[in-house]
């Protein structure tokens, strides 16, 4: 299915599902931090290419004029519902066309586009046209879905870039991302630009099941496992509490240096 039939039909369930799902809201998670950097700027006149039902489009139209383009007749019909619901100040900054983004015409001082660039085909066409719709020093802002999570997320993706042998590369880019300082957390923490792995190799490792495996074959029966003290990268690069609150899941296993069988016998 493209992306014109697709966003027509699941117009609605999109827009609940990104925006207003109790679980994990990613639209509002961009919204916030589009809208945080253009918080900054002067009034500025912005294009939203892909702009859906219009939810970052309106928040930013509170301060910048805003254009809103869309292929979707189902998304445009809803982003116009919301606008006729926000204030006239709002009302008179922003306007929503129905037609595909590459048909955009005008000139802007930014041009953001979320959620919208993976649906096409080329980088190229994006990016000329990009390029054509910008005044001279203007801003993009474009969302991109991150394939270096396909070497954090462990999935069939990630047996594709193994497969398809890309997955050094990825881990490269990962391993540069290893340096300096993050802020986050209510803490500043520091990160070490190298992991010395070689102590660690020296140790044995075993998966949970290989060493369900053996305890069984010695008699024991397994009752539960424990991540120890889970995180998403390696320790040594970033100390922090880590995913503590998962510890007894199983998905900790994935997400931890060591852990704790709990068997019977
Ligand atoms: C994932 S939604 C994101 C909507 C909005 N940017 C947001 O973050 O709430 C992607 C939107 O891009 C639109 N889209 C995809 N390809 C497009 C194209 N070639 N021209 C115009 N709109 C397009 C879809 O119709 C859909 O509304």
């Amino acid at each position: 299915m493209d992306a014109k039939k697709y966003f027509n039909k699941t117009a609605k369930a999109w827009v609940e599902d990104a925006y207003n799902s109790k679980i994990y809201s990613i639209g509002h998670q961009r919204k916030k931090i589009v809208c945080k950097i253009f918080s900054k700027e002067p009034k500025m006149k912005i294009a939203d290419l892909g702009c859906g039902a219009g939810y970052i489009a309106l928040e930013l139209a509170k301060r910048h004029e805003v254009v809103g383009i869309d292929q979707s007749k189902k998304m445009i019909e809803i982003a116009e519902y919301r606008k006729s619901l926000a204030s006239p100040q709002v009302r008179k900054q922003v306007n929503f066309l129905y037609k595909p983004l590459q048909k955009a015409e005008g000139k802007f001082d930014a041009v953001i586009a979320i959620g919208v660039f993976y649906y096409l085909k080329k980088d190229l066409v994006f990016f000329k046209l990009v390029k054509k719709l910008l005044k001279p020093n203007g801003k993009l802002v474009v969302s991109a879905r991150n394939r270096l999570f396909n070497m954090v997320s462990i999935t069939e993706r990630t047996l594709k870039e193994i497969k398809t042998k890309n997955a050094e590369r990825l881990v490269k880019e990962i391993m540069q991302l290893y340096k300096g300082k993050v802020k986050g957390l209510k803490l500043e923490v520091e990160i070490h630009p190298k992991i010395n792995t070689k102590s660690d190799a020296e140790l044995r490792q075993h998966t949970p099941n290989d060493l369900k495996k053996i305890a069984k074959r010695h008699g024991f029966r397994f009752l539960n496992y424990y991540g120890v003290h889970p995180h998403l990268i390696a320790p040594p690069v970033f100390e922090t509490k880590g995913l503590t609150e998962f510890e007894s899941s199983p998905v900790s296993l994935a997400w931890s240096s060591q852990f704790i069988g709990e068997f019977k016998t």
